[in-house]
Parts: structure tokens; C-alpha cells; sequence
């Protein structure tokens, strides 16, 4: 086999909760993650050297997060190979739907087939967390409870109905968001089962919204329809509908012109382990 193609997916936040705060700055998270059929096609084949043809113009390739992650499943194996990576981008960038995340971990996934380098699914998941708190999910191809930064995952099944997922059109910076003084970083931990009976928010809401009020629009609009939440840090917030039918009557009646809607059915396992062995 020389080249593989792979169905990288977004990811929804169902809640977040923020419980504290390590001393390296970042924080203790609760969250469940479930994919969605909106993905990027992440192409790879192998080649002398590791190329990223079609990158972002402006973009030093060094820092694109699938050159980095192929760099670094590379240099922790020692292997010689290289590989040619493109993606095809669906998922928006900077929304909360994981889409970077996600390219690097089909990369990862992708490159450790192609060059056969026999890392295990673990292993794999720990070299993601490198690159990001988000990255190990998509690593472990499954609807996931999350607790730590993001990368002690226990896999959860759930329904999976159609969700309608809206942008508002502005970027929200995780960084600012996280760093944020009027963050609350001290909820109670909840159980799964307390998640289950309906318990679970989005603590980045609120400072979300403070800094790109667009947000707070989008919800408000969203919450018309059915019960709405924000994804991550934002800036996409989704809500949940019982057939594709409902989700898409919302596509033709968004109020602004630079909000864009998506319509995707969650997804209690990646699509990359559709080819490849998520086991
Ligand atoms: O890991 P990722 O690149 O997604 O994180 C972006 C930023 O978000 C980090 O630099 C950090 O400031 C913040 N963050 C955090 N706690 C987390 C995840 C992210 O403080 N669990």
C-alpha cells in the first residue's frame, strides 16, 4: 500500500466543563465528544521526503499541524519514510469543530499504516496530545467522556441524531478565552450518568460571548429552534434534531448573511476506522 485517504471528522463538545486549573496554565476539563459526518479528506502518499503541496498560502508548511504531526511520528520512530499530504478542507477552521485536530490525527493514523510503524492506538493518542488537548480524541475514534486536558477518554455510546451546526462568521481565540479572568474554573465534576439525565453546559460560553458577541447571537437565534449550545471554545454553536428534514429547513432561513450553517449527523465513531483499525 502507498497511499491511503482518509475521512477526517468534526468534532461537537455535548458539554464542557472547566474544574480547575493545572500549574502549567492549562485546565482540568469534563467533556463528552461526539463526531460528525462533516470531515475533511486528509490524502496521503509516501514519498522520500515529508510535503505539504497545497498548504495555506502565508503559512510556514513547519507549522501546519499535519506537517508537525508527521515530523513527530517521524523523529519518535526514527523511520526514513516521507510522505505527500493533502487535505481537502470542509470543517471551518478556528470554530470549535477540532478540524486541525483532526487532519493530525488522521496523519498520524494514516502515516502509521503507511510506514508501518507499529505504534500502538495509545501511543499514538500520547504523541497527539503533544500537538494538541483536542487531538487524542480523534486518535481513539470513539464518542468519548473526557477528563484531564482532554486525553483520558472513556469511550460512551450515544444517540446519534442530526445535528445543525451554525457560524457565526467570527473567529474566537482559545487562547483568550482560556486566559480569561471572568472564566469559571471551579465547576463541580459530574458523572456520566448525571450527564445522561441532562446535567452539562459549556463553561467557555460565557467569556465566548463577551469577546465576539456574534456568538451569543447565534445561540439565541439557534435556541428558537431547539435547546442550543456553543462547541469548544466557539465559535460554532449546534443544536440536536430528530431527522436530517428538521436540521435542514434551518439552512434557508438564517437571519445574516455571514453566518453559515452546516448540517451533519453525529457519529459514535470516527470514519477513519472505517479504514483503518481503531481496535
Ligand atoms: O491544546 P490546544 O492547542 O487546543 O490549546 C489551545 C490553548 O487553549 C492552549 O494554549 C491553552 O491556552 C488553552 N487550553 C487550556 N486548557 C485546555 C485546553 C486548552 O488552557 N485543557
Amino acid at each position: 500500500m502507498d497511499r491511503l485517504t482518509l475521512e477526517a471528522p468534526a468534532k461537537l463538545n455535548l458539554f464542557l466543563h472547566v474544574t480547575g486549573r493545572r500549574a502549567d496554565g492549562y485546565h482540568e476539563l469534563q467533556s463528552v465528544f461526539q463526531f460528525v459526518d462533516l470531515c475533511d479528506r486528509v490524502e496521503l502518499s509516501l514519498a522520500d521526503r515529508i510535503e505539504r503541496p497545497e498548504g495555506l498560502p502565508g503559512l510556514d508548511p513547519e507549522q501546519d499541524l499535519v506537517v508537525r504531526a508527521a515530523r513527530l511520528l517521524q523523529q519518535e520512530t526514527g523511520i526514513q519514510a516521507g510522505a505527500v499530504i493533502r487535505v481537502r478542507k470542509q470543517i471551518p477552521d478556528g470554530g470549535g469543530l477540532g478540524g486541525g485536530s483532526s487532519d493530525a490525527a488522521a496523519v498520524l493514523m494514516g502515516l502509521n499504516q503507511l510506514w508501518s510503524t507499529g505504534l500502538s492506538r495509545a501511543e499514538l493518542a500520547q504523541l497527539g496530545l503533544q500537538l494538541g488537548a483536542d487531538v487524542p480524541v480523534f486518535v481513539h475514534g470513539t464518542a468519548a467522556w473526557a477528563e484531564g486536558v482532554g486525553e483520558l477518554l472513556q469511550a460512551v455510546e450515544l444517540d446519534e441524531p442530526w445535528y445543525f451546526i451554525l457560524h457565526p462568521g467570527v473567529h474566537v481565540s482559545t487562547p483568550a478565552v482560556f486566559k480569561h479572568p471572568e472564566l469559571t474554573r471551579n465547576t463541580p465534576p459530574i458523572t456520566i450518568r448525571a450527564f445522561r439525565s441532562g446535567a452539562g453546559k459549556n463553561d467557555l460560553t460565557d467569556v465566548a460571548c463577551k469577546l465576539r458577541p456574534e456568538v451569543g447571537e447565534a445561540l439565541e437565534w439557534l435556541a428558537g429552534f431547539a435547546p442550543a449550545k456553543m462547541t469548544g471554545s466557539g465559535a460554532c454553536v449546534f443544536a440536536a434534531f430528530d431527522s436530517r428534514a428538521q436540521a435542514e429547513s434551518l439552512l434557508t432561513q438564517l437571519p445574516q448573511a455571514s453566518w453559515r450553517g452546516f448540517v451533519a449527523r453525529g457519529l459514535n465513531r470516527s470514519p477513519v476506522c472505517r479504514v483503518l483499525d481503531c481496535e
